[in-house]
């Protein structure tokens, strides 16, 4: 799986540095085109020399060529790569990735990098155990890095415990177990809305929700994972797709949501409308703050918001599949089934308010999913991420 692949291999100023050879020997075995690039340090332990002999291409430490002014773009190499591999990672570079302190070619190539990202830790055990490191590499896990967890046994310090890199081939077997993932989404585009809307009132106030788009980026996230190209149409959130694939793109109203979605849809094989999205907007908001000292209670006239899953249900060629969402507090499957109808949607994912672990802003939700045909499948309460995948299933069955 990994013939043909482009992987840039980096390595830090570690003792596990010498494995770094067996593991550039392997991935060259294998077919990868490897590239390596190596911090300040990493050349105290292992000479580019050596990686550039067995990489055939020169090893890159510095931004520049010091003898021609020739620039590395970390840029370029971030596209290039279809996986990046640290290996091995110290507690430093692992603090730096974690908190994009860019000051060399790996860490700048790192925050570039759109491909996916493995990191394999090395260190003492007493600096693996500390809550800063453990920390640090929480940090990399929710920007979706995948952590191959170093073993227990005998360290260069002649300690025993958790900090020894892992062995080469595991690393290699890694890599070629991700490589040969199953991709069923492979070539289906996925438009996603998440997160609220904001109506404003005026330059300063909005009538918004308590939405996050937690459930939504889970679901683009899932989507991705398993080959899906997925764009996001999101409200204003604080949080980001943890797969590099995942577009996201900004809008703030219901009616740049809905203009977005019109637009991307005809390009687009399945639609999931997961945001929460204002059914009415203030009908002329002010341009200017609105003021408590001018004399009366303002009364704020609102108009109907333009319904963006129904607008979609309506255009829907046979072949294009839009879900949607209802989020209750009463009547829960009664309205579900009935909003189905009605915005000729292909599936609904019902999820009620007045179930505490739930809806907007938890972790966890607990959702039913009714198909067209009228069949519903209740689940428990699981994680965003569990109930994200139990939905692509759904899709997937669609
Ligand atoms: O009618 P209701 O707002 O409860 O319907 C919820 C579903 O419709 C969700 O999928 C939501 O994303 C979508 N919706 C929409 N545009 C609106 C209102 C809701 O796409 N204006």
């Amino acid at each position: 799986m990994l013939s043909g692949k482009h992987i840039i291999l980096g390595i830090t100023g570690g003792i596990a540095a010498y494995k770094s050879v067996t593991l550039l020997r392997l991935l060259v075995k294998r077919g990868a085109e490897v590239q390596v690039v190596i911090t300040p340090s990493g050349k105290e332990f292992i000479t580019p020399v050596t990686l550039s002999a067995l990489s055939g291409k020169p090893v890159i430490c510095d931004f520049f060529t010091a003898n021609t002014g020739e620039w590395h773009s970390h840029v370029d190499l971030g596209l290039w790569a279809d996986a990046m591999v640290i290996a091995p990672a110290t507690a430093c570079t692992i603090a730096k990735m974690a908190h994009g302190v860019a000051d060399n070619m790996l860490v700048t190539t790192y925050l570039s990098a759109k491909a996916p990202v493995f990191v394999a830790p090395a260190m003492d055990l007493d600096m693996m155990a500390h809550p800063s490191t453990t920390a640090n590499i929480s940090l990399l896990r929710s920007y979706g890095n995948h952590i191959i967890e170093p073993a227990a046994g005998e360290l260069a310090s002649h300690l025993i415990g958790k900090g020894r890199m892992e062995e080469p081939e595991e690393i290699v077997r890694v890599l070629d177990e991700f490589f040969s993932r199953p991709m069923p989404l492979a070539g289906k585009k996925m438009l996603i809305t998440a997160g609220p809307t904001y109506e404003r009132i005026d330059p300063v106030r909005f009538i918004g929700n308590f939405s996050t788009g937690k459930m939504g980026y889970a679901i683009a996230d899932a989507a991705a994972a398993l080959g899906a190209e997925v764009t996001v149409v999101s409200g204003p959130v604080s949080i980001k797709p943890t797969q590099p694939s995942v577009k996201v793109i900004d809008v703030e109203s219901a009616r740049e949501m809905h203009a977005k979605c019109i637009e991307l849809f005809p390009g687009s094989d399945i639609a999931v409308m997961c945001a929460a999205v204002a059914d009415y907007t203030p009908a002329n908001p002010a341009t200017t703050k609105i003021k408590r000292e001018h004399s009366d209670i303002p009364v704020i006239e609102l108009v109907k918001n333009p319904d963006i899953a129904a607008a979609l249900g309506a255009i829907k060629k046979p072949d294009q599949k839009v879900v949607g969402f209802a989020l209750e507090t009463d009547n829960e499957e009664q309205n579900a089934r009935e909003k189905l109808q009605r915005k000729h949607l292909d599936m609904i994912v019902l999820n009620s308010l007045r179930d505490p672990k739930a809806g907007f802003g938890t972790d966890t939700n607990k959702v039913t999913l009714i198909d067209c045909a009228g069949n519903a499948t209740h689940f428990p309460v699981k994680s965003k991420q569990e109930v994200a995948m139990d939905i692509i299933n759904a899709i997937m069955d669609l």
